[in-house]
């Protein structure tokens, strides 16, 4: 029977990627972790990149690493997550935050297609992506709009209504590969095709699908995109972003943030600005050093083990997730709110409950049931699972949801208080 014990057991010790979950931290046998996905783990391996960068690099090597290495750590970085998204090595690079990232490409695209003065994007996009192209057009482009299709009612025609929207006064169309809340996932092929048939500009959001699925950018010939690196690559809080810029276009686009580091000659210290050849340009101050080195091992080991490899895991795991949450707690008065087609869905499951919110606290708790469990809480009513295969086992996602079933059915989340977090 699929939903007993033994037989997420019995998958765990078939699962040809069991191993990678020993390279994780992880010292306590009570605690799952499902959270989908706002921090990857603990890479071991990164404990002492870290310490090597902070003893010896900065305590010995002082000024001097600056020409040992750390001067190009954001393009050797960037080399690495190219490699997993399918671009070259010079397309990109580790800079600043995503949303700062988003800034600046958006700001380029525009500039670049300046005789257009549409938007367009949608309401399953992450909230700061829209914000940035609000403050964006106030400041800098207050003659264009934005237009936000609504695709959460019906991810079915998502493309459809793009292909019907994007016109050709469309300037850019910016949209998340992977929506970080129901994780519906775009085929960037189909709407690439899409949007620069029509003159637009495409400018992606990985954040939710970069070591989640697998990407192609130069396939798709994606012209830009930014993403994060402190949830499926494992990056650590608050890691650097990065950003990518098909090669053909670097020369023809410009940043906003005309910055030191994104000149030409930085140290010949020119008083007057003049861009780097290249993606360089879009890099703004000094890289933080030590969160750069928090990236490279968990980036190792998703190259190590092969995004298809990881793929392939994923879907069996979501699948396992989605037929367990159909025999025990749809009947419990929960709702999928992901896609059930798996070619449509990420690596993260949400489902809705009225009493999510403290539902996800009674998983959290370890006083309630035998684990800790932690997933994360999205308003008004979601509760999102995230599966990442190099340390979710089948047994997790077993527990987790009889776990929750056992909460539901015993009333143990009904005395649960919620204060209001900050964090969710
Ligand atoms: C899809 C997506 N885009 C953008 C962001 C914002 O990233 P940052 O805080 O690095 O600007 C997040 C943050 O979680 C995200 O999930």
């Amino acid at each position: 029977m699929f939903y007993a014990m033994q037989h997420a057991q019995e998958q765990d010790r078939k699962d040809p990627l069991k191993g990678y979950r020993e390279y994780f931290f992880n010292d306590d046998d009570r605690l799952i972790y499902l959270d989908g996905n706002s921090l990857g783990r603990l890479p071991l391996k990164t404990i002492e990149k870290l310490n090597n960068t902070v003893q010896n690099e900065w305590g010995n090597r002082l000024i001097r690493s600056w020409n040992e290495g750390w001067f190009v750590k954001n393009q050797e970085v960037g080399k690495k997550i190219a490699r997993l998204i399918g671009a070259k090595d010079n397309e990109v690079i580790v800079a600043d935050s995503t949303s700062v990232n988003l800034y600046k490409l958006a700001f380029a695209a525009l500039s670049k297609n300046s005789g257009r003065n549409k938007i367009i994007s949608d309401n399953a996009n992450f909230p700061s992506d829209l914000y940035i192209l609000q403050g964006l057009l106030k400041s800098s482009f207050p003659n264009h709009q934005i237009n936000i299709i609504d695709v959460e009612s019906n991810w079915n025609q998502a493309q459809q209504k793009y292909r019907e929207t994007i016109d050709d006064k469309t300037a850019l169309v910016t949209l998340s590969h992977v929506a970080f809340k129901s994780a519906f996932y775009y085929d960037m092929n189909a709407m690439n095709q899409s949007i620069q048939q029509a003159g637009a500009i495409d400018l992606w959001d990985l954040s939710h699908s970069v070591g989640a699925v697998q990407i192609d950018l130069n396939k798709a010939n994606t012209s830009l995109a930014v993403g994060c690196t402190y949830k499926y690559l494992n990056g650590g809080p608050g890691a650097p972003a990065f950003l990518y810029v098909r090669e053909d276009l670097q020369e023809k686009l410009l940043s906003p943030i005309t910055g030191w580091l994104g000149a030409e000659n930085p140290f010949e210290f020119d008083l007057d600005y003049h861009p780097s050849p290249g993606l360089l340009r879009f890099i703004t101050g000094t890289p933080p050093i030590i969160a750069l080195a928090g990236i490279e091992a968990g980036v190792d080991l998703l190259l190590d083990a092969g995004m298809d490899n990881i793929r392939e895991k994923s879907i069996r795991q979501s699948n396992y997730f989605i037929e367990l949450y159909v025999q025990l707690l749809a009947p419990l008065g929960f709702e999928l709110v992901s896609p059930d087609n798996e070619a449509q869905r990420g690596s993260h499951i949400s489902i809705a409950h009225p009493e999510a919110q403290r539902l996800c606290k009674a998983l959290i708790d370890d006083k309630i049931g035998n684990y800790s469990i932690i997933p994360d809480f999205r308003k008004p009513n979601v509760i999102r699972f995230g599966i990442t295969p190099l340390y979710t086992s089948f047994q997790d996602i077993y527990i987790a949801i009889t776990q929750l079933k056992d909460i539901i059915e015993n009333q143990w989340h009904k005395d649960i208080e919620l204060e209001d977090e900050v964090v969710t």
